[in-house]
């Protein structure tokens, strides 16, 4: 029998893409032969995130398994664009977003589990960082805030993120020796590279969920016997680390304009 086989993308941002290349991305994935497409956000942007989810829904003919990017959010709000994917996801037959999905049996022996995630400006220096990711003028709930003010949001986000995977993990490996958990952004610093390098105290603020980071050790520490893979992206700057022998982080490279399938994983 065969094994199952997972596509993965990140970061695939189609508002930087022409058709033909959100066509060719189609292409790969299907010619690729997955039970599963995986997607670990920046699909689009508030306005466009809908469209896009459809035609991949059209396109491919497989469940595809994401969470959302803080792209996802520009031009309108978290609150709002998660309740239009919640309401597409329940009445699509393919799309399945994995803060509501839950617990999803990938193969016999693997589960995967997901949110959206969000950096919690705990890494690196927040107070001294000066960044100004787009999200905090584009994102309704992140915009015209204080640095403090702003920082109280991030840290909620990152809280709620990591409160989600508290919950889910223990049970998730309980049932299944292998879990694969899809979030947005670099749970760990080692993990989130940016042009080439680590990145710096000024950039992880933005660049790294330390909450989420927390969630995921703690669980691989009390299951050692289980194995915790996760996919992620958001720093475009692809890394793969082992933070603990059981716990593996991979981040997808990207480049905005030029979506591309990242991997293809086997799964017992
Ligand atoms: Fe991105
Ligand atoms: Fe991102």
């Amino acid at each position: 029998m065969q094994m199952p086989r997972l596509a993965w993308a990140t970061d695939i941002h189609f508002e930087f893409a022409s058709v033909d290349q959100i066509v060719a991305f189609c292409q790969t994935v299907i010619a690729a032969e997955p039970d599963s497409l995986l997607i670990t956000g920046d699909i689009g942007q508030a306005q466009s995130i809908e469209r896009y989810l459809r035609a991949l829904d059209k396109a491919l003919p497989m469940p595809v398994y994401f969470v959302l990017g803080n792209h996802d959010f520009y031009n309108g709000s978290i609150v709002d664009v998660r309740a239009a994917i919640s309401a597409l996801a329940a009445s699509s037959a393919h799309l399945r977003w994995m803060p509501e999905a839950g617990i999803v049996r990938v193969g016999e022996e693997t589960g995967l589990v997901g949110h959206d995630g969000w950096a919690d400006g705990r890494c690196g220096d927040y107070a001294a960082s000066r960044v100004m990711l787009n999200d905090y003028r584009l994102i309704r709930e992140l915009s015209g805030l204080s640095a403090p003010a702003r920082l109280s949001v991030l840290n909620a986000l990152g809280d709620e993120s990591a409160a989600y995977f508290r919950r889910v993990l223990p049970e998730a490996l309980a049932r299944y020796p292998r879990v694969i958990a899809l979030t947005h952004v670099p749970p760990f610093p080692e993990a989130s590279w940016y042009q080439g390098r680590i990145s710096g105290p000024s950039w992880l603020p933005h660049f790294c969920s330390q909450a989420v980071g927390e969630a995921l050790l703690g669980a691989a520490e009390a299951h050692p016997d289980r194995e915790l893979l996760v996919l992620c992206g958001h720093t475009h700057g692809g890394a793969g680390v082992e933070i603990r022998p059981n716990l593996r982080v991979v981040v997808g490279a990207a480049q905005y304009g030029q979506p591309v399938m990242q991997d293809v994983i086997d799964v017992r």
